[in-house]
Parts: structure tokens; C-alpha cells; sequence
């Protein structure tokens, strides 16, 4: 299959770039112009990379020739950092969107799987596990775009019959998750501690989140690109939740390193318990989670020593 990752030399879009080209498929990669493809150093040789903006209707247009398959996997905002903005997070993210789907549609894509948030999409007040069932009060505006992408993808579905599937992604970690983004706890505390640096936790510790190893996420991906399912709309996670305490309790059993921890005063925002419920996905695209959670930061440990002077 002709499949097009938008995003494709990030984290998670060069992982699955990877299993793609494992199983035989044609991959191209559309990213920024000046990123940096370090990630994609195996894989280059196999792939067609293409470099625009993703707000560049022509660049778009390139990069969807001859494509059945689009995996979508651009956020231009950051959970914490979106309400900062959230008129540019609507025009690049949520009006971006719409112009890829027109595209898509008029360049006769079959399928399109995107990955929304479901560490944002529920909102605070949402009792756990949290089914796809549960009620969407995001309280961020990366949580409400990604909301109403889902929505615009159900409705081009409805009028253009533009399949698609939506991934309600929980806390992704493992191997080429850049300590620095601001996004993913786990790889930012490894990599604290690789750096012999204290680890800073707001509130008591206690607060818990559901993480999910790269390799089990992309195998969610695969599974839903190749199934035809009824459903749109899945939950992804480990569906158990870890709290932070717990979190660096395991990384010390790993790494034999002892944390030095400074936990201040919790934040408003940050709601005790959040897993979601995956039941769908276990019983639709017949897809669970494979690695502990021991055993995914060891490999992300490993990872990250290997790649050290990468981030320094
Ligand atoms: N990592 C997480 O914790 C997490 C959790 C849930 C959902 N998601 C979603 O998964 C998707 C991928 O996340 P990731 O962690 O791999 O992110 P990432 O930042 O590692 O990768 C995203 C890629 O998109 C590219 N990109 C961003 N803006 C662009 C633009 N305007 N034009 C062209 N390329 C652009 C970046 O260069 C980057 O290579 C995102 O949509 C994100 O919202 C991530």
C-alpha cells in the first residue's frame, strides 16, 4: 500500500515508518523543511521524504500523489502550551486538517488514521477507566482540536464515504522520544537521571497516568489501518494506571540510579487519576498491549544512554 506519514520523522511517525516498510509497504514521509531525520537514518534509504509546511496547500498536494493511506500525526500545538494560543492552534491544526481532507478527498485517498488525545479529550471530571463512551469536556485547546478534528473526519466520512479511524492516544514513551519536548514523563525523568540531575514533581507523587510503550502504540496503528471496523474511535493505553511515585520507584529498580526528587505544590490542572478503558480496541481490532511497563523504560533506558550526546 502507497501510505503517506504526515509527521513521519517525529517520534512516533518514524517508529511506524519502521514497521510499515517491515511489512512491505511503500512509505512516504512528509515533515518540516529543516527537521532533523536522525530518526529516520535506517529507513532513509527506503523511503521517499518529502520536506513543506503542513499549512502549505501545495506541499500537501505533492506529498498525497498516488497515496491511499494517510497516517496524520502533526500537532503544531503542545498540551500545556495550547491555551497560550488557541486562534493558532485552531488555523494550524484544526483548519489544516480541513484542507488535507479536501485534498484527500479530491486526490482519492481511501483512508485516514489520525491521533487524538486521550489524555485531553475527556476533560477532568471523567470517572476511570474512561470508555470512548465518556464525555468530552476538554479543558485545553489542544484537547478541544483534536476534538473537533475527530469530528471533521466523521463528517467528510458521512459526506465523501473518506474512511478513516481515530486513535485516543494515552501516554506514549520509549525509544526516539526527545527528552526535551515536553511531552512524555517517563523519557523526560530518564533522562534527569542520566544526567544526574533531580527529578521535579509537582504535588505528592500520587498523581497517576496510563503509559503506553512505542512498539505496543504503532501495533495499535497497524491494526487499525489493516482492520475494517464498524467503530471510528478507539482508546489506546496500557488501560492501567501508574502513578509518578510508582513511575520512579520502577526506574530506580532499572537503572540502579537513586532519584533525587524536589515535589512542590501540586497544580490545578493536573487530575489524580487518569486511565483509559481498551476494551474496544481488544475486542474490534483484536490489539493489547504487550510490554510491561519494566521493560519498556529498560529499552528506553538503553535508548537513551546510546543516544546521550544527541540531546546534550
Ligand atoms: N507523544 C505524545 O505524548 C502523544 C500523545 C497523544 C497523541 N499524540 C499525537 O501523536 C502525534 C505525533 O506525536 P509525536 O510525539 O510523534 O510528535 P513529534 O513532535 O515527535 O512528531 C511530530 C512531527 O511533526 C512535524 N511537524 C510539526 N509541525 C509541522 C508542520 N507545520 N509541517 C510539517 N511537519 C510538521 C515535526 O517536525 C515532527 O517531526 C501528534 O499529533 C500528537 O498530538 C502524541
Amino acid at each position: 500500500m502507497n501510505c503517506l506519514i504526515l509527521g513521519g520523522a517525529g517520534f512516533i511517525g518514524s517508529n511506524l515508518t519502521d514497521a510499515l516498510l517491515k511489512l512491505g509497504h511503500h512509505v512516504r514521509v512528509f515533515d518540516r523543511l529543516n527537521v532533523n531525520t536522525s530518526n529516520l537514518t535506517t529507513a532513509l534509504p527506503r523511503i521517499e521524504l518529502i520536506r513543506g509546511d503542513f499549512l502549505n496547500d501545495s506541499d500537501i498536494a505533492c506529498a498525497l500523489k498516488d497515496i491511499e493511506l494517510v497516517v496524520h500525526l502533526i500537532s503544531t500545538t503542545l498540551p500545556k502550551s495550547s491555551n497560550d494560543n488557541p486562534i493558532y492552534d485552531v488555523e494550524s491544526n484544526v483548519v489544516g486538517t480541513l484542507k488535507l481532507l479536501d485534498l484527500s478527498r479530491q486526490q482519492g485517498v481511501k483512508k485516514v488514521v489520525f491521533l487524538s488525545s486521550g489524555g485531553t479529550v475527556y476533560g477532568p471530571s471523567v470517572a476511570c477507566p474512561i470508555s470512548e463512551t465518556a464525555a468530552t469536556d476538554p479543558v485545553c485547546s489542544y484537547g478541544i482540536s483534536k476534538l473537533a478534528i475527530e469530528k471533521y473526519l466523521h463528517l467528510h466520512h458521512h459526506m465523501n464515504n473518506l474512511d478513516y479511524v481515530v486513535l485516543r492516544v494515552a501516554n506514549p514513551f520509549g525509544e526516539r522520544q526527545n527528552p526535551g519536548s515536553g511531552q512524555g514523563v517517563i523519557t523526560a525523568f530518564l533522562w534527569k537521571l542520566l544526567q544526574n540531575e533531580p527529578i521535579s514533581i509537582w504535588g505528592d507523587g500520587t498523581v497517576a497516568r496510563d503509559y503506553i510503550y512505542i512498539s505496543d502504540l504503532v501495533s495499535a496503528i497497524l491494526a487499525a489501518i489493516e482492520k475494517e471496523t464498524c467503530s471510528k474511535l478507539f482508546n489506546i493505553g496500557s488501560g492501567v494506571p501508574c502513578s509518578l511515585n510508582e513511575l520512579l520507584s520502577i526506574m530506580q529498580g532499572v537503572t540502579g540510579r537513586t532519584p533525587v526528587i524536589q515535589y512542590t505544590p501540586g497544580r490545578k490542572l493536573d487530575v489524580p487519576v487518569n486511565f483509559l478503558d481498551i476494551t474496544r480496541a481488544r475486542d474490534e481490532i483484536l490489539w493489547q498491549p504487550l510490554v510491561s511497563l519494566e521493560d519498556g523504560i529498560a529499552r528506553t533506558w538503553t535508548w537513551l544512554q546510546h543516544h546521550k550526546s544527541d540531546f546534550e
